[in-house]
């Protein structure tokens, strides 16, 4: 193996190659996770979807399969949180990933128990604040990247977060695909790469075929972001449910949420009554209208009609815009030799 590739992040998680699979939910679930892991990446269970029994599940389908280290990622505020986190220090889970991270006491009593904390961040503000609530690796995600995402490129985040030298690995994240795009960021002063979107588009991962054929016929620039599913930027692949988002007036969203209300209703558990007084609470503290707040609400169940279902049409399909250039569905096996291969050509051609 290239010298190169044995980088602070390997040495900090305990990986073969400094590729860190990503958490998306109903995407990493124990079948990629494990997948990716014995390929020698990192990989990060997408518990943020999933309550305690769930993830419990999770793990020890991952323990039953493999023996390499690999992360779970949490959200500050799900049901069952501080539970998860008490199961990720039993099980020895390598490292813990979040966005908006979990409390100070929380993060101490999860770096006392040896786990590292990978949180992604997509503005450079965030990165110093992160380092402070005690990161031990940041992933830096630009604003190509897929699902809930920032507005500064890849390239220039990384600028930004590599330059302020906070003494952890920096991963770069947000369009990558394959081995010249690791051996750049290696180049460019990062540790390693965290990619989401190639590791949904390899055979190992559950997502549906007929979801999986979206993706290879989607384009690089028909993948936007959208605040229109849950108020929050997110890139989705553009499709006739995304278009009906974005051309909804405030009345024609609050219609549209109160449909979807009814349709998930059994999924929700809530009544529609809930679901206006919730959704209500939700608007009057936020910038979020009442059909945004609504939509919020029934955001989970109209990506799982997509990502769980195989029900493309019917649903929204979080992206990067890398899938725009991606064709093909190989195993997390041959993804990763594959990448560690063409990364080690470019470093040698650099290096020659
Ligand atoms: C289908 C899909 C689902 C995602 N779900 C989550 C999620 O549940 N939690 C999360 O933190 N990030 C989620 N993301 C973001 C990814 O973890 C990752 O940061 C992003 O995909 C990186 O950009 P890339 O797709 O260009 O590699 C999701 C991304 C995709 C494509």
């Amino acid at each position: 193996m290239h010298k190169a590739l044995n980088t602070p992040l390997t040495q900090a998680l305990g990986c073969d190659y400094p590729v860190i699979q990503t958490a998306m939910g109903w995407v990493a679930t124990s079948d990629l996770v494990s997948a990716s892991v014995q390929a020698g990446a990192f990989g990060f269970l997408a518990a943020a979807v999933m309550n305690s029994e769930e993830c419990e599940a999770e793990i020890k389908a991952i323990k039953s399969k493999t023996d390499k280290p690999f992360g779970v990622n949490i959200h500050a505020f799900q049901q069952d949180v501080d539970r998860i986190i008490d199961m990720c220090i039993d099980y020895d889970v390598a490292a813990l990933s979040y966005g908006r991270g979990p409390s100070p006491k929380i993060v101490e009593k999860v770096k006392a128990a040896g786990l590292k904390c990978v949180p992604t961040i997509g503005a450079s503000k965030h990165a110093l604040k992160a380092v402070n609530m005690g990161a031990d690796i940041l992933v830096c995600q630009g604003q190509e990247g897929g699902g809930h995402t920032g507005y500064t490129p890849t390239w220039l985040l990384l600028a930004q977060v590599i330059d302020q030298n906070l003494g952890v690995p920096v991963v770069a994240c947000g369009g990558f695909k394959d081995g010249r795009g690791l051996a750049a960021a290696l180049t460019f002063g990062a540790d390693g790469i965290a990619m989401g979107t190639r590791f949904m588009m390899t055979s190992d991962s559950p997502t549906p075929d007929a979801t999986k054929a979206e993706y290879l016929g989607s384009e690089v620039t028909k993948i936007p972001v959208s605040t229109k599913l849950d108020g929050l930027p997110q890139r989705m692949v553009m499709n006739r449910i995304l278009a009906d988002l974005e051309n909804s007036s405030k009345i024609g969203m609050l219609i549209r949420a109160l449909q979807n209300g009814m349709k998930y209703k059994s999924q929700t558990g809530m009544s529609m009554t809930q679901t206006i007084k919730t959704a209500w609470g939700m608007a009057s503290k936020t910038d979020m209208t009442l059909g945004q707040t609504m939509m919020a609400g029934n955001a989970p169940m109209i990506i799982q009609k997509a990502m769980v279902e195989g029900k493309p049409d019917e649903g929204v399909l979080p992206s990067g815009q890398v899938a725009g250039i991606i064709d093909d569905l190989p195993s997390c096996a041959d993804l990763i030799s594959g990448i560690v291969t063409n990364a080690e050509t470019h470093l040698k051609r650099v290096g020659a």
